[in-house]
């Protein structure tokens, strides 16, 4: 191979390079100073390298002007604790019943090794992570769950204090939120990490929701990603059984955040590197995008 045609092939590879930044530019334009609530699931979380991945995406996002605000889940990591642990769980619609034991570990799990593991994951790419549970600040006030089933210590959203958040938007620190609600003794309540970071996502009035976790998106019957869903499709697709499990606290969570006005709810694929990345700044997108129904005179 001569010299000429590696110095053109390189030319080439830069080229392609400047030109994704091109791609990126207006999109980075767009998005400056706006909110974007990340929710990294316990699922998504799995391999080292996503890992770091994902936590260079999120630092890029903040060194571009974006505030992205970070909620993450971890149902498989807590699994594993309470196995570890010999605590056996009932578990009600999918739901954990979760007796005080249970939630002394879900709450060492999520808000302690877990959550310092993310912060320390994107520290490690050059950005200032600060791991928050909903009690710091009285971030997530939480009531227990109103079921049929009595779930202990499972809970949902009332009241979101942002103001920690607010604080911290104004710097270059980037929240990390373990989805542990407080009650109002002081109590903990854990509570789905889709509810809270849709919660997050309509309290700071973010312009976008990204939800990572361990599938393409949103499947139908044969497999296939759904590329755009809106509500009627949502709820028609909980209701035939197409979508099930973990998958519909997601779906609720997106359609509840845009109708109070996020500009946009996506299911992504956490197992895809960079997928953040891909998503918002190029035009080929990733994904299921929750839409609200047409209004009928749009
Ligand atoms: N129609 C569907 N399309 C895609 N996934 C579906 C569908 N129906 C059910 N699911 C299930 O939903 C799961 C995603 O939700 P799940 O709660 O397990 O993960 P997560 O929310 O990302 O992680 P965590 O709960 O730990 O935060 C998928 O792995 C899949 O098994
Ligand atoms: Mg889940």
């Amino acid at each position: 191979m001569s010299t000429s045609t590696v110095n053109s092939l390189e030319r080439e590879v830069l080229l392609s390079k400047t030109q994704v930044l091109v791609e990126a530019l207006p999109y980075m334009r767009a998005f400056s100073g706006s909110t974007f609530v990340v929710k990294y699931g316990g699922h998504a979380m799995g391999e080292e390298h996503l890992a770091a991945d994902f936590a260079r995406d999120v630092v890029l996002l903040k060194q571009i002007g974006i505030h992205p605000v970070v909620v993450h889940g971890g149902g498989p990591q807590i699994e594993v604790m309470l196995d570890k642990l010999h605590i056996k769980s009932n578990f009600v619609h999918g739901l954990r019943v979760t007796d005080a034991e249970t939630m002394s570990v879900v709450e060492m799990v999520l808000s302690g090794r877990l959550n310092k593991q993310i912060v320390s994951a994107i520290n490690q790419q050059g950005g200032l992570a600060v791991g928050l549970s909903g009690k710091d600040g009285k971030l997530i006030q939480a009531t227990k769950l109103h079921h049929t089933t009595d779930l202990g210590y499972v809970g949902e959203p009332a009241t979101i204090t942002p103001h920690i958040l607010d604080t911290l938007r104004e710097s270059d620190m980037i929240p990390v939120i373990a989805p542990v609600g407080v009650g109002a003794a002081g109590e903990s309540y854990n509570i789905n990490a889709d509810t809270v970071a849709g919660a997050i996502a309509g309290a700071l009035e973010a312009q976008r929701l990204l939800m990572l976790t361990d599938v393409e998106g949103v499947l139908d019957k044969d497999g296939r990603l759904i590329v755009e869903m809106t509500e009627t499709q949502a709820k028609m697709a909980i209701s035939t059984l197409t979508v099930t499990g973990g998958m519909i606290p997601k779906i609720h969570t997106c359609l509840d955040a845009v109708g109070r006005g996020v500009e946009a709810a996506v299911i992504l694929d956490g197992r895809v590197p960079h997928v953040i990345l891909l998503e918002l700044f190029t035009i080929h997108g990733a994904g299921t995008l929750i839409k609200k129904d047409r209004s009928p005179s749009a």
